[in-house]
């Protein structure tokens, strides 16, 4: 493997299946793992906390059977404690909660690290860093939306890049080891910004699943990624 310079970060590119095509579901899983993607990003949403609907424990214990690619959980729903022991026997990998749904953020997050999984917490594009620092202890992946969430195929907030750069501080200031990841509107554009600003995890929907070659997608989006140091 070649040696990563001092500073630069693993890329992780996870398609999200949000744009997947479920009648084929087993292929586009297939072609997630022929591209090389890292993660498999399933976004949960309940109609509450966004105006959609999406998918339940059902959905990931399917998920799981179809890949060994963890599964990065993105839980866009209001009191997310409460399905918190479902997903993760269902198989998830990574629990990520929106900051913005729940009073008891540090709580919660040490819940889903009893469970086994990485804690995740999401911050929406209004919402600020300061709502986080007092639980970056806890935290294993610090999820920036560059969209506000509920659909796939919106475009990208610019002024995302700044709050990236301010939580790449943040996370670097603090000692922290947690991942940063980014989603929504990631593209070959978008994503060279958000990793230069100190992004290291990349959510991507419809820039994979909507492209012609969507294996060749994600290998092109992690060729974005240039060594930052
Ligand atoms: C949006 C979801 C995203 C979405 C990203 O609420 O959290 O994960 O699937 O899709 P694209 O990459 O198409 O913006
Ligand atoms: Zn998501």
């Amino acid at each position: 493997m070649a040696a990563r310079a001092p500073g630069a970060r693993r890329v992780r590119i996870a398609p999200s299946v949000l744009s997947a095509d479920f009648a084929r579901l087993a292929d586009e899983i297939a072609m997630c793992e022929r591209g090389g993607a890292d993660w498999i990003h399933v976004d949960v949403m309940d109609g509450q906390f966004v105006p959609n609907l999406t998918f339940g424990a059902k959905v990931i214990e399917t998920l799981r059977r179809l890949t060994a690619l963890p599964l990065d959980v993105h839980l866009m729903v209001v009191e997310p404690e409460k399905y918190l022991d479902a997903f993760a026997s269902a198989g998830a990998s990574t629990l990520t909660i929106h900051a913005e749904a729940t009073s008891h953020l540090h709580r919660h997050l040490t819940r889903i690290r009893e469970l086994g999984c990485l804690a995740g917490v999401a911050l929406n594009p209004a919402s600020s860093l300061a709502t986080v620092e007092h639980a970056i202890d806890e935290i294993d992946v610090l999820l920036v939306m560059t969209v506000n969430p509920g659909f796939g195929g919106q475009a990208f907030i610019p002024h995302s890049v700044d709050k990236v750069r301010a939580a790449r501080l943040l996370l670097d200031g603090a000692g922290s080891r947690a991942l940063l990841e980014v989603d929504g509107g990631i593209g070959h554009e978008s994503i060279a910004r958000v990793h230069a600003a100190g992004a290291d995890t990349f959510v991507a929907g419809q820039a994979i699943f909507g492209a012609p070659e969507p294996a060749a997608a994600i290998a092109a989006l992690r060729q974005r990624c240039l060594p930052t140091v």
